[in-house]
């Protein structure tokens, strides 16, 4: 496989750090016993993350706690300064590491399809995706401003949003479970039965640990115990990089938020849209549970 270079829509759809820091992301070497946590943004990353770290720490809250922020999985594409990049925390990590990416399958660095590595997804339904995002663009200080939410609409819907198309992403990472091991999760299956998912990823982690353990996993990771958790909510994330007072990061947390932002007129184009994007894929999306 060769190196992804970057093309001119992933030069303007990927964050410009990500852009400047390209050699060394395509570089990178995964190993075969990393677990890497993939996921278009707002789709549940910070969920999965902490059922993860719960999981992988026993159920030990402290000890999760413990684990900084949003960099406890080094993220492969972080390049901003002055920390160091993700790539360099990653290749610093002893094993078994685990990792986190947005990137779509199309831009991974080709040691990835070398590797083993297991990987798990998460897919939201992309109407709640879209409006969770355009409401995390109006508080990040480092993404561009959103627009109006009738102008982010055409963008999300084009594939103008930074880390690219929605519908790109997941029917790539869709694509690529015929060829790697990828546990393949969905954010509406997480919030309608947390148990059963948590039951899965733990499987899927060659771990097995008690019902009285995943009693505190499933609490723990409930949207109501992260909005109130400093480690989870990024309360510790200066203004200047996410301001709050505009949205918070843990913002509603639930199935069907879009009903309140689509326009009837809106719902019809998306739909029409939609089906013509994800023709042909078997990939289906639950919009409402
Ligand atoms: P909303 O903006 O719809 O509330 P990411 O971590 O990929 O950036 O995704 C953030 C989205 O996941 C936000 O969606 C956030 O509220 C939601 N989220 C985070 N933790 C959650 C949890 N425990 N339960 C349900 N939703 C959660």
């Amino acid at each position: 496989k060769k190196r992804a270079s970057l093309g001119e829509v992933e030069r303007i759809f990927l964050p410009s750090t990500t852009v400047n820091n390209w050699d060394q992301i395509q570089k990178f070497r995964f190993k075969d016993d990393d677990l890497l946590i993939c996921t278009y943004p707002k789709s549940g990353t910070t969920w999965i993350q902490e059922i993860v770290d719960m999981i992988e720490q026993k159920g030990d809250v402290e000890k999760c706690r413990r684990s900084v922020i949003h960099h406890r999985h080094p993220f492969i594409e972080w390049a901003r300064s002055p920390q160091p990049t993700g790539v360099d925390q990653a290749n610093a990590m002893p094993s078994p590491r685990i990792l986190k990416t947005h990137l779509p399958t199309q831009l991974l660095p080709p040691s990835f399809w070398e590797s083993t590595c297991k990987i798990i997804y998460v897919a939201r339904n992309p109407k709640d995706c879209m409006v969770s995002y355009y409401h995390f663009q109006r508080m990040s200080q480092t993404l561009p401003e959103p627009g109006t939410w009738e102008d982010y609409f055409e963008n999300f819907m084009n594939g103008k949003v930074s880390c690219g198309s929605w519908y790109d992403h997941v029917k790539g990472w869709w694509k690529a479970k015929d060829k790697r091991q990828i546990l393949f999760l969905f954010y509406e299956d997480i919030k309608e039965n947390p148990r059963r998912e948590i039951q899965k990823v733990m499987k899927f982690m060659g771990k097995n640990l008690d019902e009285t353990i995943l009693d505190i996993i499933e609490q723990e990771t409930s949207f109501e115990k992260m909005k109130e958790n400093p480690m989870t909510n990024r309360s510790t994330v200066p203004k200047t990089i996410m301001d709050q007072s505009i949205s918070p990061f843990m913002r509603k947390g639930i199935v069907g938020d879009w009903k309140n932002h689509f326009t009837v007129a809106q719902n019809e184009k998306f739909n029409n849209d939609y089906k013509k994007k994800m023709e042909g894929t078997s990939l289906t999306f639950r919009m409402e549970i």
